[in-house]
């Protein structure tokens, strides 16, 4: 009783918070409804999805919503998690899929099924080597990263038939320049009939040429999910939920200036929000509070930035600077940017391609150019 009592009164003193930069649960997620509906439903169906947005939309945070609902639901459900960001080689694929794979294991089954699957996996590699010498499996996964993905795929295969199974794999355009890794993962995941496939990323340009080129070994694979920005009938309710804590309240008409400011982009729309929380006390939030808002906390990161913005040239820095003026820009060679940094369309073009996968710059839906972080937008604008 008394401890009851006790949680009760801590829950009742912590509001809800502005969450950013991390990955967030049920109780954080703003609307996404219609998007967690249709993903539950293809991971019952053993569907096949690609999930894409700019980058900080959501994507992450959403699947795992879904995948602990799928979860929870059943104890013989299985989710493979793999997250290929930055890995430079098949032997980095395959090194990355083993520790995901034993971390899946681990969290979702009793200690002595682990076991079990572990030393099938293990069995079944050894029968490989010669003399059936035997590795360890994050050897056998750097040192024989192909036949470790078909041995892991095969035992996949035999958990799909047990009970459900989902493959996820985020950041997926991390192999965008690794035709091996891709060609066997598309061979291995064409075999793995009994699970749903869920593909995640974020760099819109590299999915583009994963999954419409034709001589692609995704091409044409599955169906595809954009994550667009939330509505402001959502987020306005949901932003004075958390603005309530320190009697602060927003109208339509401002959070959708705010929403427009942070580029429908929810991480942003959090950090902003959490700063004003930090910064504000009972008041009705003016446009004026916005723009004062997002300058003195683009302010507060200029050390960051700065260091971002280290190794770029003074070129690069016009550039980038112009784009941050322009808010955002159809060509990169075009007449403003001429304009605005005095640069030739030769040396424009140099520094586009250069910059284009940089994190910073973005493309939105029309193949503009701008900068993603609105904060830093602002930090090189005041620059
Ligand atoms: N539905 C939502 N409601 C409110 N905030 C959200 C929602 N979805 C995402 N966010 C915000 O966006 C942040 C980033 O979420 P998440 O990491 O899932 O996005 P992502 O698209 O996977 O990002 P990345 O492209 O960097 O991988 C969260 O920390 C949270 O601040
Ligand atoms: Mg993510």
């Amino acid at each position: 009783m008394l401890i009851l009592y006790t949680n009760m009164c801590i829950n009742q003193g912590v509001g809800k918070t502005f969450k950013f930069d991390v990955i967030i649960g049920e109780e954080d997620m703003c609307d996404r409804e219609p998007e967690k509906k249709r993903i539950l439903s293809l991971m019952k169906r053993n569907g096949r999805i690609i999930i894409y947005s700019l980058r900080r939309m959501g994507k992450t945070s959403l699947v795992d919503v879904c995948s602990k609902k799928m979860r929870s639901i059943d104890s013989e459900v299985f989710h493979l998690y793999v997250d290929l960001s930055e890995v430079a080689s098949l032997k980095e694929t395959a090194v990355r899929f083993r520790s995901h794979y034993e971390f899946a294991l681990k969290e979702q089954f009793p200690l002595k099924k682990v076991k079990i699957h572990i030393n099938d996996l293990l069995s079944r590699l050894k029968l490989d080597i010669p003399g059936g010498v035997e590795l360890s499996l994050e050897k056998y996964a750097s040192l024989q990263p192909e036949e470790y993905l078909m041995s892991l795929f095969q035992e996949l295969r035999k958990i799909g038939e047990k009970g459900p199974l989902a493959l996820i794999i985020d950041e997926f355009q991390g192999i965008s320049g690794l035709n091996d890794a891709q060609a066997i993962l598309r061979r291995e995941v064409k075999k793995l009939d009994n699970a749903a496939i869920v593909l995640m990323g974020s760099n819109q340009r590299l999915l583009y040429g994963m999954f419409n080129n034709k001589k692609s070994p995704f091409f044409g694979f599955g169906e595809d999910l954009e994550l667009k920005p939330i509505s402001i009938g959502d987020y306005v309710p949901y932003m004075n939920e958390r603005f309530s804590e320190v009697n602060v309240s927003i109208d339509s008409e401002v959070a959708a200036y705010m929403m427009e400011k942070m580029n429908g982009i929810p991480n942003y729309i959090n950090e902003l929000g959490s700063w004003i929380v930090d910064t504000q006390t009972r008041t009705q939030l003016t446009k004026g509070h916005i723009d004062e808002a997002l300058e003195t906390a683009a302010h507060s990161k200029k050390g960051r930035y700065e260091s971002a913005l280290y190794g770029y040239s003074i070129n690069q820095r016009k550039f980038v600077k112009a784009v941050a003026k322009m808010g955002v820009v159809k060509s990169f060679t075009g007449k403003e940017m001429v304009l605005e940094t005095g640069l030739s369309p030769t040396e424009l073009s140099r520094i586009g391609k250069n910059l284009e996968d940089a994190p910073i710059l973005s493309r939105d839906t029309e193949n503009r150019f701008f900068i993603l972080d609105p904060f830093f937008r602002k930090f090189l604008e005041m620059m």
